[in-house]
């Protein structure tokens, strides 16, 4: 009898945990590649089950980034685990913006959905398929950076927030989001208290951090990193030209047909399908 019990405990308990780790948290501490895997799985749904609204993201995103960017002429903007391309859509809709767009995922088909959407923007977007622990662009690179509903998901988000500060010019815009509540309390190391963000984000040089209202799970974040923002973005760049060789560490990249070559150490960057490999 005890022995039915403990085991039907033993078995409430693995269930829980599996549900845990696969469902709430998405695998995120099982690596990085499992939570690519897992939206490798779900992408072609990802937008259906997420329901966006573009005048939402319209309203709460595109709009204030550009405000925050109407200095800067031709700005280039990060948007690292950009999954279906939600933030590049939302800056390129807009006829004010005239700057360019990087969405960096490590789920190649979340990028695959994006890349469909956004056929109508050619030229003014790059996919590159990336891990995002290891950003492959040179120091002060973009004028913003935006990491929306997946830092959690990072093997280390702090490791990311320092990648996304390296590459953000000074005076740079970052936006971010931190999962609260209780699915933020269930994710310990990965989701973060307020006064926890802002002790972390005033640590790697962050400035005029602000927090707003976004959803039930989620705060958005905004800060800008010290400095005085320049007035020409890089956005009239090639893609090429503001990627660093993730292999030995060179800029730029060389444009060849069909793939991006490093000139100093031989390394190939494949291009399929306007996405770039550099996983
Ligand atoms: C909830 S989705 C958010 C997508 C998008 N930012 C949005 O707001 O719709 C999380 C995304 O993070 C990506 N992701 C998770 N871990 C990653 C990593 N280590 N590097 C790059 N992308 C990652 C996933 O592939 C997925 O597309």
């Amino acid at each position: 009898m005890w022995l039915w019990l403990l085991a039907g405990l033993a078995f409430l308990l693995l269930g829980a945990f599996l549900y845990w780790a696969l469902i709430i948290t998405e695998g995120a501490y099982l690596g990085a590649r499992t939570v690519a895997w897992t939206y490798d799985l779900t992408a072609r749904r990802y937008d259906d089950i997420k329901q966006f609204n573009p005048q939402d993201d319209a309203w709460l995103l595109a709009g204030p980034l550009l405000r925050a960017l109407r200095d800067v002429d031709c700005p280039l903007v990060l948007d690292v685990a950009t999954g279906t391309g939600r933030l590049p859509l939302a800056l390129l809709d807009r006829p004010s913006f005239r700057g360019t767009v990087i969405g960096l995922d490590l789920s190649r088909k979340m990028l695959h959905q994006a890349r469909g959407k956004m056929l109508a923007h050619a030229g003014r977007y790059a996919l590159l398929w990336r891990d995002a622990q290891h950003l492959p662009f040179p120091d002060g690179t973009f004028d913003a950076v935006c990491c929306l509903e997946a830092l959690e998901f990072m093997p280390s988000p702090g490791r990311v927030l320092d990648e996304m500060v390296r590459v953000l010019r000074p005076g740079g815009v970052m936006v971010i989001t931190n999962r609260i509540n209780w699915e933020g309390k269930l994710m310990p190391g990965k989701a973060f208290t307020a006064d926890q963000l802002r002790a972390m984000l005033g640590e790697i040089g962050m400035a005029q951090v602000e927090f707003r209202p976004w959803q039930v799970y989620y705060d958005l974040i905004w800060a800008r990193r010290g400095g005085v923002p320049s007035r020409l973005g890089y956005g009239t760049r090639e893609v090429g030209e503001i990627l660093r060789c993730p292999r030995c560490g060179h800029a730029p990249l060389e444009e060849r047909s069909g793939h991006l070559g490093c000139p100093a150490c031989g390394q190939t960057y494949p291009f399929e399908r306007d996405v770039v490999h550099m996983a």
